[in-house]
């Protein structure tokens, strides 16, 4: 199989996170404890590890604002249901997955917040002129997709966050689920109050992994109570970060599998991931562009954008051809709406979507000379 299926989940991760998980399931799977037995404490070492490297990779205020969550969507749901409250205003973007859209229109349709959702360019840009334009005074969070899963346009979130501060109000909130690993992020530079990412993509962590940095000026509620592994004696959830948001087993094998993935990307470094991943798309576009048979969606330029480049043709729809490419040639990509509908109305291509690709680094020119000629026979192009 080709996969080119990345912006969903990444495949392969690197060996280093295979052997990973393989032996630390093997010699050190023990619920995480503070007050337990040697494996337990060591078990919980891993855990106080990843956070400090998170911390450093993200420029973090403390490794124990790094809270562990099952994927990015787990994170946007605590940071939305912790700290919204009623009569809240949001400030959201044509981009965002429904991972976001469906939190954020669900409180807005049960009467508990109202929701400004700030238009893309053409391009698939969010201008911060228009989110400080949209900002009221009951305005309690500015969500933004860093990195569009369709079109694969990155945001001007550094100009974003710059509005964002202006307001004593506001909490700045990045779901940084295509461009964890891939784009820098500085939280404290950029001004996010709360970053959202899956350890499953572009970190190569398995799936179940992601977090929320939560800076010390946002304030949660904890959306699940429970264990933490800790003193059981009191009642109620101890107010101690990061056990104040952690109630429950965390996926403590998948986190060192994802830290296995992070060294990884630091010793490639993200950017070169990421030019790995834009020229494969480039080279795709490149071959199918002069047949005429296709229509590209996102940013040119390679810098305002990562590796996911989305298309159409009239020849079939994008399902359809989804379809045959996995039953006739065995390579992986993703048809249709990605969880994204609103980016789709935006572009105009809903109802019917897209198609997705999204190299990895371990793609090579061959599996895109060899999408390019199979997308060529099945549209007839030349
Ligand atoms: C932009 C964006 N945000 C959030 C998510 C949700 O991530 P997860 O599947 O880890 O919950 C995705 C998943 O594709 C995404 O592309």
């Amino acid at each position: 199989m080709i996969y080119l299926d990345n912006a969903a989940t990444s495949f392969p991760k690197p060996e280093a996170v295979y052997q990973a998980l393989d032996k630390f399931a093997r010699e050190s799977l023990a619920n995480p404890g503070r007050a337990g037995h040697r494996m337990a404490l060591a078990s919980e070492e891993a855990l106080t590890n990843a956070r400090h490297r998170l911390n450093r990779f993200f420029n973090g205020k403390s490794p124990a604002r790094f809270i562990f969550t099952l994927n990015c969507t787990d994170a946007l749901n605590m940071a939305f249901k912790g700290v919204l409250n009623d009569g809240d205003h949001v400030v959201t973007t044509d981009l965002e997955h429904n991972s976001i859209s469906r939190p954020l229109v669900a409180m807005a349709h049960a009467g508990k917040i109202t929701l400004t959702r700030v238009p893309a360019d053409s391009t698939g840009t969010v201008d911060p002129a228009a989110v400080k334009a949209a900002i009221t005074p009951a305005t309690r969070v500015v969500a933004v997709t860093h990195g569009s899963n369709v079109l694969g346009t990155v945001q001007p979130i550094a100009e974003i966050g710059q509005v964002c501060k202006e307001f004593e109000h506001i909490l700045f909130l990045v779901d940084a689920a295509q461009t964890a690993g891939l784009v820098p992020i500085d939280v404290q530079a950029l001004g996010i109050d709360l970053l959202a990412a899956p350890g499953h993509k572009g970190l190569f962590g398995p799936t179940g992994t992601g977090f929320l940095y939560v800076s010390p000026r946002s304030k949660l509620r904890p959306w699940r109570e429970g264990g933490t592994g800790g003193d059981s004696s009191s009642p109620m959830q101890p107010t101690e970060y990061p056990y104040y948001l952690e109630g429950g087993t965390p996926n403590v094998l998948g986190i060192v599998g994802m830290i296995a993935g992070l060294d990884y990307v630091e010793k490639q470094t993200p950017d070169a991931i990421r030019k790995h991943e834009v020229e494969l798309c480039d080279r795709l576009r490149d071959q199918l562009e002069p047949t005429g048979a296709f229509t590209f969606y996102g940013h040119r330029d390679p810098a305002r954008r990562v590796g996911t480049l989305s298309m159409r043709t009239d020849v079939l729809s994008a399902v359809e051809l989804g379809g045959i490419l996995d039953q006739s040639f065995a390579i992986a990509i993703r048809p249709g709406l990605h969880c994204a509908p609103y980016t789709h109305m935006a572009v105009g291509s809903f109802p019917d979507g897209l198609l997705r690709i999204s190299p990895g680094p371990f793609n090579t020119e061959e599996h895109i000379d060899l999408l390019a000629t199979a997308l060529k026979e099945v549209t007839g192009g030349i």
